[in-house]
């Protein structure tokens, strides 16, 4: 086999591509020639922290929208990966729920392991993908950031994994373009410290909201008021916390709201107000256009672009599973491209995607959400090798972390989950999250408990 495939971005999505096709070349098969553009100068996508906002060293917009204290949203047993798992990497069993450097940590402990480096150009940014039907190839267009220089190159295959919580989405609203504080989005957000003793209002009901709004009380902010469009979080917000709906107007350092209400004195609004599918690199034929979703439309298994299959997108979906949903996604991939699947017939590639869409649609809530995407990854798993996953697992861990959230948005990142690979439960972290300030990864792993019953 004489193929060659492009991979753009080596985030977990890129990786597990990298790892799929290693892991087939590392049991005997021919694999096609593989390189990852990555534009950052290292791997892990958003893990890989950037003090940097706006636009980088080389004058690229910055991806990465993560922030220093950061701790997993959801247990680490709901994203571990069947053929590495966090025992094997760190030694021993960790605690559910890390912050963004254990993770990072993991991300890239695998992927040094099977040695995939070589196949990444780091500080190479896509420009520009075409297709040839004539030759049924892609042509690739790369600036090599450092040089300065551009090439292009010619491949069978491409896959996209550029991620899509990068392109901040930023309505506007009146009278903010006069306010007196600070405005940012989620995505140049950095560092809580920054708030402390401030009044934020967070725009927005969701994970970055509902994250960044706890985590600037952790550091000591004196109110975070959320202005929700849709539906309030709910959760039984302790003191400082208040929730109120959509804001219409900015006066001074006044917020109104659609009931009437209004907050005073606001020092600072944070856009918590989500991302944008963004493929400035892709021709409009090939560009994937959607909100962010759990079953986006014109993708076979929610992977292939069903006017060219050899055009493939990885993690492109709303995410309750990550990590593990990318490798279901990089294994199927791997193997309609290695020819040990086949794909049906246009038509019947259609009718599949419309009848996903369809399911997608009726979702009520969140349980029924965790179902569907469970439901999603276990179609895919059932058709590789892809060592086994109990999603069953996965998603009864998913509904218990719902159940915990609300019991204590504050709390429930002190609870501990059994690992579905190995089985043995995690143990409790030596610091409450709350009063867990430093998130180093040395500070994370230094749990006395485990260490003694380690020696
Ligand atoms: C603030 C935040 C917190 C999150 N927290 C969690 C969490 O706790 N748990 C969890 O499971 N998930 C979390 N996620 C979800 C996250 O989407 C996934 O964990 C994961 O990072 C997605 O991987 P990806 O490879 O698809 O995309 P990314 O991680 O975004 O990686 C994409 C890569 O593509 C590169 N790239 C982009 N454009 C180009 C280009 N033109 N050329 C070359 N390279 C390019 C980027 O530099 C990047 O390295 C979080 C997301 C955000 C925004
Ligand atoms: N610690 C962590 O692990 C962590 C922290 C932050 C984020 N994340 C991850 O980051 C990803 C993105 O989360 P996100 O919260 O940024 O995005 P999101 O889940 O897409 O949510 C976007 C939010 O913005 C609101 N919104 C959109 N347009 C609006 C408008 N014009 N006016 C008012 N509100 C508007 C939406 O309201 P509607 O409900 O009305 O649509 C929704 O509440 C998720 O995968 C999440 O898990 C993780």
């Amino acid at each position: 086999m004489a193929s060659r495939i492009a991979i753009i971005g080596a985030g977990p999505s890129g990786l597990a591509v990298l790892r799929a096709f290693e892991s087939a070349r590392q049991k005997g098969a021919e694999v096609p020639e593989m390189i990852c553009y990555e534009k950052q100068s290292n791997w892990g996508g958003l893990w890989n922290y950037t003090w940097r906002t706006g636009l980088d060293e080389f004058g690229e917009p910055v991806h990465g929208s993560m922030y220093r204290y950061l701790w997993s949203n959801g247990p680490k047993e709901c994203l571990e990966f069947a053929d590495y798992s966090f025992e094997e990497h760190f030694g021993r069993p960790i605690p559910s729920y890390p912050p963004r450097a254990v993770l990072h940590d993991y991300i890239a402990g695998r992927v040094e392991k099977s040695g995939v480096r070589k196949y990444v150009k780091f500080n190479h940014a896509v420009r520009d993908v075409a297709y040839d039907a004539a030759t049924d190839t892609f042509s690739v267009t790369v600036t090599d950031l450092v040089a300065g220089t551009r090439r292009t190159d010619v491949f069978d295959y491409v896959f996209v994994a550029n991620g899509h919580f990068s392109t901040p989405n930023v309505p506007y609203f009146e009278g903010i373009d006069r306010f007196l504080g600070r405005v940012m989005h989620a995505h140049d957000f950095r560092c809580a410290d920054e708030f402390a003793g401030k009044h934020v209002l967070m725009i927005g009901s969701s994970y970055s909201a509902e994250d960044i709004g706890t985590q600037c009380h952790k550091y000591g902010a004196k109110k975070i008021t959320f202005s929700y469009r849709t539906r309030p979080m709910a959760f039984a917000w302790p003191e400082g916390f208040e929730e109120k709906p959509l804001l219409t107007r900015v006066d001074g350092s006044t917020c109104h709201f659609q009931d009437g209400s209004s907050v005073d004195d606001v020092d600072a609004i944070i856009f918590c107000t989500g991302y944008l599918n963004h493929y400035p690199f892709l021709p409009d034929e090939l560009k994937l256009r959607t909100k962010t979703r759990l079953y986006p439309p014109n993708l076979y298994k929610g992977i292939f672009w069903l006017q060219n299959q050899k055009l493939m997108y990885i993690g492109a979906q709303d995410q309750y599973y990550t990590f593990n949903m990318f490798d279901s996604q990089a294994w199927y991939a791997r193997d309609v491209v290695l020819g040990r699947l086949a794909l049906p017939a246009q038509a019947e590639q259609e009718a599949d995607a419309a009848s996903w869409l369809e399911s997608e649609e009726a979702l009520e809530d969140p349980f029924q959400a965790i179902d569907f995407q469970t439901d999603y990854v276990r179609d895919l798993l059932n058709a590789t090798d892809y060592p086994r996953l109990d999603v069953d697992k996965v998603s009864e861990l998913f509904k218990q972390w719902e159940h915990h959230k609300v019991e204590g948005i504050l709390t429930y990142r002190n609870r501990s989950y059994p690992s579905t690979i190995t089985g043995v439960m995690a143990p409790v972290h030596h610091t409450l999250w709350m009063d867990a300030l430093d998130d180093s990864l040395e500070t994370f792993l230094n749990q006395p408990d485990q260490q003694q019953a380690a020696e």
